[in-house]
């Protein structure tokens, strides 16, 4: 399907609190949507769907063949029916047939700009093989989110971060990095580029710490389930750390090719996903390492030297 990533419009980017961002593109519509519900044929009558909407107090019914979509009745449809006498025939040729669909794999801030953008307040919600699984409510929309931000909230609390015990000659800082926080994603490698600034550390070190930093720090927020970076700035070089926990690398060899990503289509509409990430950062890197372990986590490690070894020796 050729979606454009979302927007929720401009004006509301800049007004929703950032936790609820990161939990709209991270939660999935598949979360939020209600399952098991009553579908009826094509070859049904309106009268039949009028019952099953009366016993099971809801206000649509989708249209299923062979599992697939191919219509909903509304109560307007029924009332439409009514009226103009046809409440006995087949609802095939008077069904509702161009639908507004949302894949279940898509984030819920796809959801949030459909509401934005079509007068409807449900969507039918349907698989990567097209067949019909659920149907998304703005209730069910807002309850997921209303849930979602009580537990962040509750792990936020727990989570009051300190920087570790530093050695003379060394400053250490370290950061959390939240899954899918887009609007926090790049703080803690621009803070590692003010601290080196402060230090006067070389603009073309500067250059190469803050590549290093970014990938590493944009490669936890997209591809693991969230974790931390930490900065270790030492009198002759500058050690970048990130730990995840989890899903894991697989092959770490293969993921140190140029180009080889296994970013979806929604991340790399953002801009992200070219594969490069981690072969830039070992360029730039006087040693350069990642461990990792799949269901445990990855740990990635980037020193760089402050001054080239050769000179003013
Ligand atoms: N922290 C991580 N946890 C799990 N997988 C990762 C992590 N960092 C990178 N990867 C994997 O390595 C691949 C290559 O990373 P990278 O070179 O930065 O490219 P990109 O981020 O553009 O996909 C990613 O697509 C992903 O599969
Ligand atoms: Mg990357």
């Amino acid at each position: 399907m050729p979606h454009r990533f979302p927007l929720l419009s401009e004006e509301s980017s800049d007004k929703t609190p950032s936790l609820t961002m990161e939990i709209i593109f991270r939660l999935k519509v598949k979360d939020a949507m209600m399952t098991n519900l009553r579908t009826a044929n094509k070859k049904d009558t309106f009268r039949v769907i009028q019952k099953v909407m009366r016993n099971n107090d809801i206000s649509g019914v989708p249209i299923l063949e062979d599992n697939r979509l191919v219509g909903m009745v509304s109560v307007s449809d029924i009332i439409n029916a009514l009226d103009r006498g046809y409440v006995e025939e087949s609802v095939e040729p008077y069904m509702t047939k161009q639908l507004i669909v949302l894949e279940d794999d898509m984030p819920l801030s796809f959801a949030v700009s459909y509401y934005n953008k079509y007068p409807y307040r449900r969507f039918p919600v349907i698989n990567k093989n097209k067949e019909f699984v659920g149907v998304l409510t703005t209730k069910d929309v807002l309850s997921t989110i209303l849930n979602e931000m009580n537990n962040e909230i509750t792990l936020l609390e727990s989570q009051i971060f300190h920087d570790k015990v530093e050695l003379p000659n060394q400053i250490i800082k370290e950061y959390i990095i939240k899954q899918f926080d887009f609007e926090n994603a790049g703080h803690a490698s621009f803070r590692l580029k003010k601290l080196l600034k402060e230090k006067e550390v070389s603009r073309k070190i500067i250059r190469r710490a803050s590549v290093a930093a970014y990938e590493m720090e944009i490669n936890v927020a997209i591809h693991s389930n969230g974790g931390k970076i930490s900065f270790i700035l030492e009198e002759n070089s500058i050690t970048i750390i990130t730990k995840d926990t989890g899903p894991g690398i697989k092959d770490v060899a293969q993921v140190i090719e140029e180009g080889y990503s296994t970013a979806n289509d929604w991340i790399r509409s953002l801009g992200f996903g070219a594969g490069m990430g981690i072969p830039n950062t070992k360029r730039v890197s006087d040693e350069f390492k990642i461990e990792s372990e799949m269901g445990k986590g990855t740990t990635v490690k980037s020193v760089i030297f402050l001054e080239d070894t050769d000179e003013g020796e």
